[in-house]
């Protein structure tokens, strides 16, 4: 009877251990219709994500985070990059963005300098930036005494690795190499770890004729032998690559961190909701394994990302906006399972929506010569990455339902608004679903950052007036 008892007390154990493994994600905020930030916090719990990864330190997320339960790495984003090497704004920084918050019981664990920026971003402005910004994100952390509980890092692109090699022949890049042995050198000093960004998608993305044998942790169609190492996807061997070159700088096992990685679901013919699945659950699968020049090693990572963002910048391409493991609205795109016993993603709980009405084109109208003009109004304001090559809306809609679609997507961001839908007398508002096979006009959520504002200005009105009947 006890042994029984015994054996049913382990057994439920396994699976409770192997429930403790970490989960981080990539919390974006480029939205414009943003659940509230308890809610997503409650999402975040409920799913078992103890981890997230902020670009920027938003106060109404840090807030949101206190007391959850859940680490933080919160990131200084490249914007500032510039102002951090002065070491008074770097101190500023550091004492309004982590200790306050820490303060009041957001358990931030480390600080991201910069994303992507060894290759100096953007017009290479940021490159002579990085190393001083670290350095004195460092001091400053010391000087708030926080040195010992908060570290930095600075997240880079594997792309900032030699292409093709080896791991055993891997190296940085050779215009980055000098600056990123001394990046090395100063996290390592530090007890600091090293963050990668590791996105095979991109690869596909760049390169048409790149073979997906090897992406996908399924395939064993790649054994690449490196010495006594063999490879079966380029995850590990970008992993194992920046292993080497760490080893090779003199710091072994320094702890490596995979800052972003993932699978969007729109915006280019390999962004889908299968692939997507596809990559996710084989990489959380494999992330307790280690790689093979770290075997049995659990990798520390954050997913990319949490949620859509249709605010995010598209240069890179329309799949930018696409990387969420939830929809803007807080459901989950695909299973997913984190842990042995298969649990599968939940839903954001209590999520409103604006009433179910769409915007369309008004097929009566004869004169349609200000069509396109309100068409490119309409897309340069709200997020049209649906419609084109590769999105989930391009094939199922005609050019008249492309107009609809830009309508409705533009009248959608302006939460309803009558005036959203006129387009010149072309817009009219309906409210049978105008949807068709994967594509969604979509019904935006009753939520926005200016009525959220609005709410907060009226609080103030309010706090001021009791002040005053006080006195
Ligand atoms: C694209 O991928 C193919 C197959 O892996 C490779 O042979 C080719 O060199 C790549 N092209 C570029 C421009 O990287
Ligand atoms: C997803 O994209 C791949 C190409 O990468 C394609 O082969 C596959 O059919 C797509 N799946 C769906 C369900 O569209
Ligand atoms: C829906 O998409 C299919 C193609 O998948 C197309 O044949 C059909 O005309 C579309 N329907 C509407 C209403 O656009
Ligand atoms: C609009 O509709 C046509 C089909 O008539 C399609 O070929 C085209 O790619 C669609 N998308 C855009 C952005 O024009
Ligand atoms: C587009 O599709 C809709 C719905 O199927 C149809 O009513 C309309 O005539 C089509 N328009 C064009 C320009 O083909």
């Amino acid at each position: 009877m006890e042994l029984i008892h015994l054996s049913v007390f382990l057994l439920a154990c396994s699976f409770c251990v192997m429930r403790v493994g970490s989960f981080g994600v990539n919390w974006g905020t480029e939205i414009s219709h943003p659940l509230p930030a308890q809610m997503m916090v409650n999402l975040l719990k409920s799913n078992g994500v103890d981890k997230v990864k902020l670009f920027s330190p938003d106060t109404n997320v840090l807030r949101a985070l206190a007391h959850s339960g859940i680490e933080v790495m919160v990131g200084v984003p490249n914007s500032l990059l510039v102002a951090m090497a002065d070491a008074a704004q770097a101190n500023l920084w550091v004492q309004n963005n982590v200790v306050r918050f820490r303060m009041s019981g957001t358990d931030i664990r480390y600080v991201a300098v910069g994303d992507e920026t060894f290759n100096g971003g953007p017009n290479g402005v940021y490159s002579a930036s990085i190393r001083p910004a670290l350095s004195n994100i460092l001091h400053a952390l010391n000087r708030a005494e926080l040195g010992d509980q908060v570290k930095a890092t600075v997240p880079m692109n594997a792309g900032d690795l030699l292409d093709g090699s080896l791991p055993s022949n891997a190296a940085f890049k050779e215009d980055i190499a000098q600056e990123a042995a001394q990046i090395a050198a100063l996290l390592a000093q530090n007890g600091c770890p090293f963050t990668i960004n590791i996105n095979p998608f991109l690869s596909l993305y760049n390169n048409n004729s790149y073979s997906v044998d090897g992406i996908f942790f399924d395939s064993h169609a790649l054994p690449v032998e490196d010495g006594a190492f063999v490879y079966h996807n380029v995850f590990d061997i970008s992993y194992d690559s920046l292993d080497v070159v760490l080893e090779n700088a003199g710091y072994t096992n320094m702890e490596i961190i995979v800052g972003a990685i993932g699978w969007p679901t729109d915006g280019d013919i390999h962004a889908n909701s299968s692939n997507a699945q596809r990559f996710n659950q084989g990489f959380l699968d494999h992330a307790a394994n280690g790689t093979p020049r770290r075997p049995n090693r659990r990798i520390e990572f954050y997913m990319l990302s949490l949620i859509d963002e249709d605010m995010k910048g598209i240069s890179q391409g329309n799949f930018q906006r696409h990387w969420g493991l939830f929809r803007y609205d807080g459901k989950p795109k695909y299973p997913l399972s984190l842990s042995a016993n298969a649990e599968k993603l939940s839903a954001a709980v209590g999520v409103q929506y604006l009433p179910q009405q769409w915007c369309v084109l008004d097929t009566t109208i004869v004169d349609t010569s200000t069509l396109p003009g309100s068409i490119t109004y309409a897309c340069n304001n709200a997020d049209c990455t649906a419609l084109d090559y590769g999105g989930s809306c391009n094939g199922y809609l005609n050019d008249t339902g492309n107009a609809s679609y830009a309508f409705n997507a533009y009248y959608q961001m302006q939460n309803q608004d009558v005036g959203a839908c006129s387009f010149n007398g072309l817009g009219h508002i309906i409210t049978d679903n105008p949807s068709n096979g994967s594509c969604e006009f979509i019904i935006q959520l009753a939520y926005d950052s200016s009525a959220a504002l609005k709410q907060k200005i009226s609080a103030l009105a309010v706090a001021l007036m009791v002040f005053l009947v006080v006195l």
